[in-house]
């Protein structure tokens, strides 16, 4: 029941900190240790790779991921897109584990990497907001996303409750294997500054309504663009506007910008900029400077302590690598309002279905 929200989907990025309070009251323990099932963590110490596998927006989950098991575990971590995997492997490790990210755990593509994965003898975790969905029960292991039903088709607080429950995982993997580089990272403490973060950006809805309105309304394009874990952040965010909006949208990297793909900055050609990384937030705006001398509108999401006067969006601090987890929900509104401006059915855009189940 959406209540008194017109659409699911705004409830569903609203419903965004307590989902993120639900995984932490699942997943950690009082003093902020991950709780998760010694078996699955002892099976994934003894990989020498793991591969993370989704479609769509759970891929765009999985790029964050990769960076949380990698830097937490330091286990060499790939993700793929799911119906590329299935019929293009690549020379495998020799101790793989398997990583299938999926909201409905009913899509066909993923389901196929699974069952000749499990064909090879590999082990399997699928985490998914579905209870006894498919990919749950085909996988040796299943995590819950516990981010209850998400009826919208675009996906919203299923990418946030991934990226977290990674993050949790990461953690509890490090500490399994005393991973020194995992002790200052405070999972329980940063999820809980995220929810906080996520309630402000939420309570900041007006002011996106309005800058979707102004920017976003007349354009037949766009592009997000950010380096890093940015960049990842900026394909979910143009694949949100895409599907609900119609508006073409493209995530870029934003160095690569210049090397062919900036012939399509026209006058008025919304350019947004993600800023959450110390390292490349300079960079990234000194990109941002080269659509601007092409006539592009620009628009900024920067982190607080690397904000400028006249950034568009401000999000609160958190550690660098869980700010996908405020980013995107600027991303998602802009999109939600882009679509209700066109007075489009937001929920169930046209061509789409919630889960995808042929291949
Ligand atoms: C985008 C979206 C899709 C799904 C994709 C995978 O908003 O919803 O891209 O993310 O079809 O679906 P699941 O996660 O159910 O496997």
């Amino acid at each position: 029941d959406k209540g008194t929200y017109p659409f699911y989907m705004l409830k569903e990025v609203d419903e965004q900190p307590v989902v993120m309070r639900k995984l932490v009251q699942e997943y950690l323990d009082t003093d902020g240790s991950p709780v998760i099932e010694p078996e699955l963590l002892s099976r994934m110490q003894q990989a020498d790779k793991l591969y993370v596998v989704g479609a769509g927006t759970s891929y765009h989950a999985g790029l964050i991921g990769a960076r949380l098991f990698e830097r937490l575990t330091g286990i060499p971590t790939q993700v793929f897109i799911s119906s590329e995997f299935a019929y293009e492997q690549p020379i495998m490790s020799k101790k793989p584990f398997f990583i299938f990210l999926t909201q409905s755990g009913e899509t066909a593509d993923s389901r196929e990497v699974l069952v000749n994965v499990k064909k090879q003898g590999w082990p399997t975790l699928t985490i998914t907001n579905v209870p006894k969905s498919t990919l749950s029960r085909e996988a040796t292991f299943t995590l819950l996303l516990h981010a209850g039903p998400e009826i919208a088709v675009a996906s919203t607080k299923a990418y946030t409750a991934q990226v977290a429950l990674q993050a949790i995982l990461a953690k509890g993997l490090g500490m399994a294997m005393r991973k020194q580089l995992a002790i200052d990272f405070d999972v329980k403490q940063q999820l809980g500054l995220v929810a906080v973060g996520m309630q402000a950006i939420v309570d900041s809805k007006d002011q996106l309504e309005s800058v979707a309105a102004r920017y976003l309304a007349q354009p037949r394009n766009a592009f997000y663009i950010g380096r890093g874990i940015d960049w990842s952040v900026a394909l979910e965010s143009a694949l949100k506007l895409k599907e609900i909006s119609y508006v073409q949208a493209e995530g870029f990297a934003s160095g690569e910008l210049k090397h062919g793909t900036i012939a399509l900055i026209e006058d008025k050609t919304p350019v947004i900029g993600i800023i959450t990384q110390d390292r490349t937030a300079g960079l990234t705006r000194s990109n941002l400077q080269e659509v601007v001398s092409r006539g592009a509108s620009v628009l900024t999401i920067a982190s607080k302590h690397l904000a400028q006067p006249d950034d568009t969006i401000v999000l609160p601090d958190v550690d660098e690598l869980l700010t996908p987890l405020l980013s995107v929900v600027p991303a998602q509104l802009l999109a939600y309002y882009t679509s209700l401006g066109k007075g489009l059915d937001v929920d169930k855009p046209r061509n789409l279905a919630k889960s995808v189940t042929v291949q």
